[in-house]
């Protein structure tokens, strides 16, 4: 297949000749398309004489052929790596200044990008930014690997191993081989809803109850399964629009109430997944003016909210798959894994998500990890690394319920319900 080798200007470029290499040895056509910064590093003839191809950073030459527009389009693959700040800041931006950002912008093949810098510049609040934005319009960005940098510092930053890129590749090229993202992907052909944020309750016209659920880990999901061939509605309970992924319906809510209507307005979906943060309780009534200080404290009585997906697992049909998340943090009464597995049975989920939070995991743009149970509350797999990860691991777990329970030819063929998931 053909892989477009995008080089960015970083010292850890001569790892990625050794990527090159990997490449063309399992037989794909590599075309390197490093900027003009990469070339301090590595020099051109070096990527020519391991491609066999020629190479250039502008977008002026080639114009007869409109090479700028051509080989984004005719790729299979478009991997970048290292990919550094300043080159991530630019396809967020969506620049084209150069003939790798150009091939970016062309591209309509999955992207995948293996970042490399300094542990301050990836966690600077741009680079933070810049990263969700990418991964918001599916593009793969892995996280970096943990360790020795280029001078005598270390932590996160380091572009992940030679062999671990390739395989990340191999694994898109494999979807991308199958058909996906135009619909035949391992979730080709099926409908998937998944909710995601977290539900408001008015209290008056300017107050609400709510939560910090940042709908992050349902928009990863929403992503994933797109990118696998499903056709995907999000329904999303008071996201930053800027979150929103284009290429897949979004359906916007904000009470539970709502997306109770809207859940169940799709419930024939195949798969339904609820990742939302969904409020448990609500005002028994809301004030229709803002509600005044009185001086003497206030007490809001609040009742019961329906819970949406213990009814739409008891509703299911025996073909669908209905998925629940449990954010649970370990208390007196049991561990997070017990309370999960209490969740698991009492919810009748096929499958249920269970992670750790408090102390900085779980919420927002951290990494997570998540125990995937049965209805039974028998764990099926385990999945781990950032919501881009944990969303990939889920639905394998999906698609081996869905297999399992479809005939043997089934669109993925496989029949295990259970899988070990990589972390
Ligand atoms: N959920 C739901 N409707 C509710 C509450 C939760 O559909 N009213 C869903 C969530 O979207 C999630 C799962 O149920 O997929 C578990 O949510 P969680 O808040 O962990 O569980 P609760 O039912 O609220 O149980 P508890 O408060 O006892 O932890």
């Amino acid at each position: 297949m053909r892989v477009v080798l995008g080089v960015a200007g970083g010292i850890a470029a001569y790892k990625s000749a050794l990527l090159l290499r990997l490449l063309r040895e399992a037989g794909h056509e590599v075309r390197v398309v490093p900027t003009a910064a990469a070339l301090q590093f590595v020099g051109a003839p070096t990527w020519e004489a391991l491609s066999g191809q020629p190479v250039t950073t502008s977008v002026f030459e080639g114009t007869d052929t409109v090479e700028h527009v051509r080989i984004g389009r005719e790729a299979d693959l478009v991997l970048v790596a290292p990919a550094t700040a300043d080159l991530m800041a630019r396809a967020a931006g969506g620049l084209a200044n150069d003939l790798l950002t150009a091939t970016l912008l062309t591209a309509t093949c999955p992207v995948l990008m293996a970042p490399a810098m300094h542990t301050e510049m990836w966690l600077h609040a741009a680079t933070v930014a810049n990263v969700e934005t990418l991964r918001s319009r599916g593009i793969h960005v892995m996280d970096p690997a943990d360790g020795r940098l280029t001078g005598a510092d270390s932590g996160p930053g380091r572009l992940p191993e030679p062999g671990v890129i390739f395989d990340e590749a191999l694994r898109l090229l494999g979807q991308a081989a199958s058909g996906s993202p135009a619909g035949q992907g391992d979730l080709g052909g099926r409908s998937l809803v998944v909710s995601a944020g977290g539900t408001r309750e008015p209290l008056d016209p300017v107050r609400f109850l709510g939560n910090r659920s940042s709908g992050r880990q349902g928009i990863a999901i929403a992503v994933e399964a797109a990118a696998r061939g499903a056709d995907v509605t999000l329904v999303a309970a008071n996201v930053d629009a800027a979150l929103l992924p284009p290429g897949v319906e979004v359906v916007e809510v904000e009470t539970t109430a709502d997306l109770q209507v809207a859940m169940r307005a799709r419930a024939d979906a195949d798969v339904l997944i609820m990742a939302a943060a969904v409020a448990d309780y609500r005002p028994a009534t809301v004030a229709e003016a803002k509600v005044k200080k009185s001086g003497d404290g206030l007490s809001i009585d609040l009742v019961e909210n329906p819970d949406i997906l213990a009814g739409l697992a008891r509703e299911a049909r025996a073909d669908q798959v209905v998925v629940g998340f449990a954010a649970e943090t370990g208390d007196a009464s049991g561990s997070v894994l017990e309370h999960g597995r209490a969740k698991a049975r009492r919810k009748g989920a096929a499958l249920l998500a269970v992670n750790a939070v408090g102390e900085g995991a779980g919420f927002g743009d951290v990494p997570n990890a998540v125990v995937i149970l049965d209805t039974q509350g028998e764990v099926v797999a385990e999945a781990g690394g950032s919501k881009a990860d944990v969303a990939r691991g889920l639905l394998d777990a999906v698609v081996a319920v869905l297999d399992s329970r479809a005939p043997v030819d089934g669109p993925s063929g496989l029949s295990a319900a259970a899988t070990t998931l990589p972390g």
